[in-house]
Formats: structure tokens, C-alpha cells, sequence
């Protein structure tokens, strides 16, 4: 301890020597010290002391101000200790000095003996301090490490237990990490940094984690639902984000958000919330877009895979209500040709970035395909809901 830091301001000349010998003498090999308060901000940086020892009536800044820099250099936990030492006997002096943060206050003419140990019991309060500090930096480091690692472990449970849930309607499983692809690749398009569409492929994929709470009954029923029965599938996005819960982890925050908001509508007839526009976060909507486009064109137990051109027709016959404009152009433009399951399969066929007629009378591109009319079955209630432009869709799928 006596290689510490140690820093004496006394406009004394003689005084600055005093102290200086004094601590030389008991040992200390690391002391500086001026006369000249204005010089202090720029010693303390230079030096870094580990305890400063202040005179109290000085001309220019006196030993209160000095001790108001003292506390704006340190750090925000540091305990560095200051003694004052003054011929000021007066209780006031003693009283000021104690109340701007002095750990101490001594009277000159000073005790040589005296002032050693005091700094050196000073010192080891310091010491100790520096020592509890680093314990709980290491102790955080600790606490963050294990919860990250909790972290971990919650959202792989929750990726297995998404991968049980969807395996009862996707028998590949395949569906979950293909929305995680494009809307990672949407996301990008749409703006969003590579950190953020980084998360949206991890968080994307749990989207439909609440269909854990919809029976198979409901969910794979082949013909329209009841009210009753969509109502029981418009609580997915609810209990998915409650089954994710609160958490410090970005990627179950976002997860939480994509859940709950992925059937938002830009109309805002959407559910839960019935959250309109750009007040549906930007996670939700792209995941809405990839979705749908994922669902229609992939077969499920209900239902027949539509072909690309038609989701794209239905994509856009619903931009605006229920997809947020400027993504379904994006998700067309940018993300769908460079998607690898979709590409395969339409190769030779028509470019799906230029507009699709709809048919005549019908609008959209849902009635040229084959396949639709039993395409907006029991998936259309997990995956689109609601009405369309073009007729609705709740006509069709909630049956009497
Ligand atoms: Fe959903
Ligand atoms: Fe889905």
C-alpha cells in the first residue's frame, strides 16, 4: 500500500514539502503535490490518486471546490478517499468539509505519526472497496452468464415444444423455419439491420407457439369453424406470447412480439389487439406477409399447396388490408426470388414480380388456381382470417 497514489494541494509551499516528507518517511514512494489548486483537475487525471489529501482555504479554488471535482473524476463506485487538513479549527470548516465528501479532517500543525496511519487505514478501507468492486463484477459476469445460458435453454425448450405443436399440422416441420428464412430476408429488405433480421429468424419461428393451447379438433378440422372454434383460434397469438413470457433475452422479446402481433391487420381488423398500420411492430408485419405466403403454398392435412403465382395474387389482393403495402411489394421484389423452396417450383412458370390478373368477377388470383376454394378451409383460420377484398373469407370458413 505504500506504492499508492497519493496526492497533497496545499497553497503552502512549505506545507506541500511537510506532508510530502512526512509521507516519504512512513514509506509512501507514490506522492505528489502542488500549490497551485487550478493545476488540480489535470494532476488527478495524470496521476489517478488512491487517496487525496486537500488544505481547505486556498486562493483561486478552495479545498470545498476541489472536493466537488474530486467527486465529478471519480468513478461512479469508487471510494476514494479525502482528508482535509487545515488550520481551521472552526466546527464549520470541520462541518463543510465533512459534508462535501471528506472522509476526514485534521488540524494543522499535524502529527506526522498521525497522518501516516490515517492514510494508510484510508488506504486499506480503499483497498478493500477496489477488492469488493472486482467480487461483484465477477459476480455479474456470473449472473449474466448463467442467465444467458438459462436463456438458452428456455428458448430451445420452447423451439421443442413449437416443433411438437406444429408437427400436428406440418407433418415435415419445415413450415416454422421457412417463415424464420424469408422473414429474416423480408426484414433485411424492409431496412432493418443484420443483428435485427438475425433475431427475426430465430424469434420468427415460434409465431405460432400459442397453437399449443388449440385442440387438434379445432386446428385440423377439415371443414369451416364454428364462431366458437375461431375464437378458440384467435387466442393463439395470446397464449403464445404468454408462454413465452417476460424475459431480458432480445430474441424471446422479439419472439413475444412476432407471437402476439402476427395477425395484426394494416386495417387494423386484425386480432388480437385490432392494432392498426405501423403501430403493428415491423417484426409482426413481415412475419404476417411470409406466413400467409408459407401456409398457402404448402399442403396441410386440410388443404392443398396453392401455386405461387396464386398466393402472390392473394398477397397483393390483400395488401393494404391486411398486409402492410410496402412489405407484400418487398416480400414480391426482393425476398421471393431468392427463396430456394420457392424458386424450384417455379421454374418455367410466369414471373411472379409482374401483377397476376384475377379471375373475371372474382378479383385477386385466389379463383384461377384449383386448389382454392379448399385452400381457405380450417387454414385459413390459422393463417389469414378474416375478410377479404374479394369476398369473405370468414364466409367461408366459419360455417354455421
Ligand atoms: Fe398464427
Ligand atoms: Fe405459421
Amino acid at each position: 500500500m505504500r506504492g499508492a497514489q497519493v496526492l497533497v494541494v496545499d497553497d503552502e509551499p512549505a506545507n506541500v514539502d511537510l506532508i510530502t516528507r512526512m509521507l516519504e518517511r512512513n514509506g509512501f514512494t507514490g506522492v505528489r503535490g502542488t500549490t497551485d489548486a487550478r493545476c488540480f483537475r489535470s494532476l488527478f487525471l495524470e496521476q489517478r490518486p488512491d487517496i487525496v489529501l486537500l488544505d481547505l482555504h486556498m486562493p483561486h479554488l478552495d479545498g470545498l471546490e476541489l472536493l466537488r471535482q474530486v467527486d465529478e473524476l471519480r468513478g461512479p463506485d469508487e471510494y476514494l478517499p479525502v482528508l482535509v487538513l487545515s488550520a481551521d479549527a472552526t466546527s464549520k470548516a470541520r462541518i463543510d468539509a465533512l459534508s462535501a465528501g471528506a472522509v476526514d479532517f485534521l488540524t494543522k500543525p499535524l502529527d506526522a505519526t498521525e497522518v501516516g496511519l490515517r492514510v494508510l487505514n484510508y488506504l486499506e478501507a480503499r483497498r478493500l472497496h477496489v477488492r469488493l468492486e472486482g467480487h461483484r463484477q465477477r459476480l455479474d459476469e456470473i449472473v449474466e452468464s448463467r442467465t444467458a445460458e438459462l436463456e438458452r435453454a428456455h428458448f430451445a425448450t420452447l423451439r421443442q415444444l413449437n416443433l411438437v405443436s406444429e408437427f400436428r399440422d406440418d407433418d415435415t416441420n419445415e413450415h416454422t423455419c421457412r417463415v424464420g428464412g424469408a422473414a429474416a430476408r423480408l426484414a433485411l429488405a424492409a431496412g432493418g439491420t443484420l443483428d435485427f433480421a438475425a433475431l427475426v429468424e430465430q424469434a420468427a419461428p415460434l409465431h405460432d407457439l400459442g397453437k399449443v393451447g388449440v385442440p387438434d379438433a379445432v386446428l385440423l378440422k377439415p371443414g369451416r369453424l364454428t364462431p366458437e372454434e375461431f375464437e378458440v383460434v384467435r387466442a393463439h397469438p395470446t397464449i403464445g406470447a404468454q408462454i413465452i413470457g417476460d424475459t431480458t433475452s432480445d430474441v424471446l422479446n422479439l419472439a413475444r412480439v412476432i407471437a402476439q402481433t402476427h395477425h395484426e391487420r394494416w386495417n387494423g381488423e386484425g386480432y388480437p389487439a385490432g392494432l392498426r398500420g405501423e403501430d403493428i411492430p415491423l417484426a409482426g408485419r413481415v412475419v404476417a406477409v411470409c406466413d400467409v405466403f408459407d401456409a398457402l403454398t404448402h399442403e396441410r392435412p386440410y388443404k392443398p399447396a396453392w401455386a405461387p403465382e396464386a398466393a402472390v395474387a392473394e398477397l397483393r389482393a390483400q395488401r393494404a388490408a391486411f398486409f402492410d403495402p410496402d412489405l407484400v411489394e418487398l416480400f414480391v421484389d426482393v425476398v421471393l426470388p431468392g427463396l430456394p423452396w420457392v424458386a424450384g417450383g417455379v421454374t418455367g412458370g410466369p414471373d411472379l414480380r409482374r401483377d397476376v390478373p384475377g379471375p373475371a368477377g372474382g378479383g385477386g388470383g385466389r379463383g384461377q388456381n384449383p386448389v382454392v376454394g379448399a385452400g381457405l378451409g380450417n387454414n385459413a383460420a390459422a393463417v389469414v382470417g378474416g375478410s377479404t377484398a374479394n369476398g369473405t373469407m370468414d364466409d367461408r370458413r366459419v360455417g354455421p
